[in-house]
C-alpha cells in the first residue's frame, strides 16, 4: 500500500452510471494523478454498493437473482472507470467475499465491546437514500432528497449501534481538526446538526434478505450503510479490522457527495472510534452536478449518459470541462453549450493554437528542430518568471483540490504565451538575421511553456501528454523534468500534425 490513500463513495447499481457518478471519480482521479506526477505514490479506491433494496427490486424486475444482476451492473461501472481513465487501484464490490468477512468481524467486535444492543425501530425509511428518516424532515411524506420517492413505514426489531455514546468525542474531534470536514460549508452543516444530539442507529434489517448476514442473528442482515461504509477498511487491504496498520490506514482523503456527509462525518467516524481505529484525515464533500438546475439522479430520471459524451467529445475534453466549469466543492450546471464554449476557448483557441503556432514557426524558422535559447531580453526573463509563478500557484491549488483555480492559472499562462508571440512578432525577427539568436530564445520559451502547461494539465487530461509529446518530438523522452524550467532539447525534431483540438 502506498502513502496517499484516496477513497470515493461506492455507487448504488440499480441503474447504469450517469455523469454525476463519473464526476466524483474524475475529481478523485485528478488528485491521485497529481500525487503521482509530483513523485509521490497514491492508492485510489472506487467500487459498488450492492446490497440495497433498489438493487434487489431491479434484479427482480429483470427476473435475475441479485448477484447475477450485480455482476452485470458492476461491469457497467467498471467500464465507466475505464472509459474515463480512472486509475483506481481496487474496484471493491460489497458482495466481495473479503468484504463480507470484514463486516462480520467488525459487527462481532462491536458486539463484544458492548456497542450493539437490540431495540424496536419504528419510523420512516427512504429506499433511495437507504436511510431512516425523522418524520419532521419529510415533505408531505416524501424524502427531502428524493421528491419522487414516498418514504415507507418500517416497524421491526433491530440491532442498534450506540452512536449516541460518541457525541462528545465527535464534537471534540471536529473542533480540534478543522481540516477533517471540508469544505467549510459542509463542516458547518455537520456541526449544527450534531448540536441537536445523536440517537443510536439501527444497523440491521430483519425484513431484508439481500445483504450480509448479521453474525449474532442470521435472520437479520447488516444495514446497507453500515456494510457500505466498511468498504473503506476492506478496500485498504486490511483483510480484517485487526490487520490495520500505519501502512494502510487511515485514508488521507475520502471524497463523497454532499448528500452523504452525515454518514461519513458522523456515523463512520463513530464506527472507527468504537473499533479504536484512526479516523480519516479528511472528508471532502463535493457538490452536485446539475442538469437544467436540478441534481442529476436516476431517481428523478434527470441524467446524462457519460459514455455517449465521451464518445462524442473525447474523455479528456469531458474531464477538463467538468473540472474547469464547476468549483470542486460547489454545485454546478452541466450544459453542452458550456462544454463547447470551454473547449473552443481554452483548448482550441488558447492551448491548441499555441502548440500549432509554435510548431509551425519551428518548422519554418529552425527547420523543425527545437532551438537552444540564445540572446535573451526582459521579455524572456518575464515569461519564465510567469511560468514559474504559475507552477507555484498550481501546486498550492492542487494540494487544496482547487481545480478551477489551478486550471485557470494554467490557461492564463497559455494566454500570456500567445500574447508574447504577438508582442515579440517572431515573423519580423526572422527577416533580420542579426535577430536569429533572439528568435531561438523566443521559440525555446514557447516550447517550455507548452511542456510545463502540458504537465500541469496531465492529471485532468491523461491522454494529452502523449499526443503533445508526439508533436514536439518528445515521445519516449519522459526524463524531461516535470515542473522545472530549462529542459535541454538535444536534437529534438518536432513532428507537426493536424490540430490537437479542432474548433467545434
Ligand atoms: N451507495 C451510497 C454511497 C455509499 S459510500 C460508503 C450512494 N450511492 S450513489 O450511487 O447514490 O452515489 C454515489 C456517489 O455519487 C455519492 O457520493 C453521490 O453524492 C455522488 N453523486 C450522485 N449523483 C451525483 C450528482 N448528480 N453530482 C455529483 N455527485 C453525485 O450514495
Amino acid at each position: 500500500m502506498s502513502n496517499f490513500f484516496i477513497t470515493t463513495a461506492i455507487d448504488y447499481i440499480n441503474g447504469r452510471p450517469h455523469l454525476g457518478h463519473a464526476y466524483e471519480k474524475i475529481g478523485a482521479d485528478v488528485l491521485k494523478r497529481y500525487k503521482l506526477l509530483t513523485g509521490g505514490s497514491s492508492y485510489l479506491l472506487v467500487g459498488t454498493d450492492e446490497h440495497s433494496i433498489n438493487v434487489l427490486k431491479s434484479a427482480q424486475e429483470k427476473g435475475l437473482d441479485p448477484k447475477t444482476y450485480c455482476d452485470q451492473m458492476a461491469g457497467h461501472f467498471r467500464h465507466l472507470c475505464s472509459v474515463f481513465n480512472i486509475s483506481y487501484d481496487r474496484f471493491i464490490r460489497t458482495t466481495d467475499s473479503d468484504h463480507k468477512k470484514v463486516v462480520q468481524q467488525v459487527v462481532q467486535r462491536l458486539w463484544e465491546h458492548g456497542y450493539i444492543r437490540k431495540d424496536l425501530y419504528a419510523g420512516f425509511y427512504c429506499e433511495s437514500c437507504e436511510a431512516f428518516l425523522q418524520e419532521e424532515l419529510l415533505l408531505d411524506g416524501y424524502c427531502p432528497n428524493h421528491p419522487t420517492k414516498k418514504a415507507v413505514w418500517v416497524n421491526e426489531e433491530n440491532y442498534f449501534f450506540t452512536l449516541s455514546r460518541f457525541q462528545k468525542q465527535l464534537e471534540d474531534h471536529i473542533q480540534s481538526n478543522p481540516e477533517f470536514i471540508q469544505p467549510e460549508s459542509r463542516r458547518n452543516e455537520i456541526v449544527n446538526r450534531l448540536q441537536a444530539g445523536l440517537r443510536d442507529i439501527s444497523i440491521s434489517r430483519s425484513s431484508m434478505q439481500w445483504g450480509i448476514p448479521f453474525p449474532q442473528d442470521e435472520s437479520h442482515t447488516v444495514y446497507v450503510w453500515f456494510d457500505a461504509l466498511l468498504n473503506y477498511l476492506t478496500g485498504a487491504g486490511c483483510g480484517s479490522p485487526n490487520a490495520v496498520s500505519q501502512e494502510n490506514w487511515p485514508p488521507d482523503v475520502q471524497i463523497i457527495g454532499k448528500d452523504i456527509t452525515w454518514f461519513h462525518c458522523i456515523i463512520w467516524p463513530a464506527m472507527l472510534m468504537a473499533l479504536n481505529l484512526p479516523l480519516p484525515k479528511k472528508i471532502f464533500g463535493h457538490g452536485f452536478l446539475n442538469l437544467h438546475g436540478e441534481k442529476m439522479s436516476k431517481t428523478s430520471g434527470n441524467i446524462l449518459d457519460p459514455l455517449q459524451l465521451a464518445e462524442e467529445y473525447g474523455t479528456d475534453v469531458v474531464r477538463y470541462y467538468l473540472m474547469k466549469a464547476i468549483p470542486w466543492g460547489q454545485d454546478g450546471n452541466f450544459t453542452l453549450e458550456g462544454l463547447i464554449t470551454t473547449y473552443n476557448n481554452d483548448l482550441a483557441n488558447d492551448y491548441g493554437n499555441l502548440l500549432s503556432r509554435t510548431t509551425a514557426m519551428i518548422n519554418k524558422y529552425f527547420n523543425g528542430q527545437i532551438p537552444a535559447p540564445g540572446v535573451q531580453t526582459a521579455a524572456e526573463v518575464n515569461i519564465r518568471a510567469a511560468a514559474e509563478e504559475t507552477i507555484e500557484n498550481y501546486h498550492r491549488f492542487m494540494a487544496e483540490m482547487r481545480y478551477v483555480n489551478a486550471l485557470t492559472a494554467v490557461m492564463q499562462l497559455i494566454g500570456t504565451a500567445n500574447l508574447y508571440i504577438e508582442e515579440t512578432a517572431p515573423w519580423q525577427l526572422f527577416k533580420d538575421s542579426s535577430q536569429h539568436s533572439r528568435l531561438a530564445s523566443i521559440l525555446y520559451c514557447l516550447v517550455e511553456i507548452i511542456r510545463l502547461a502540458t504537465w500541469m494539465l496531465t492529471p485532468f487530461m491523461p491522454s494529452l501528454k502523449e499526443r503533445v509529446w508526439s508533436q514536439l518530438g518528445l515521445a519516449g523522452q519522459e526524463k524531461v523534468k516535470c515542473f522545472t524550467w530549462g529542459c535541454e532539447y538535444d536534437n529534438v525534431r518536432i513532428n507537426r500534425q493536424s490540430p490537437l483540438f479542432p474548433r467545434l
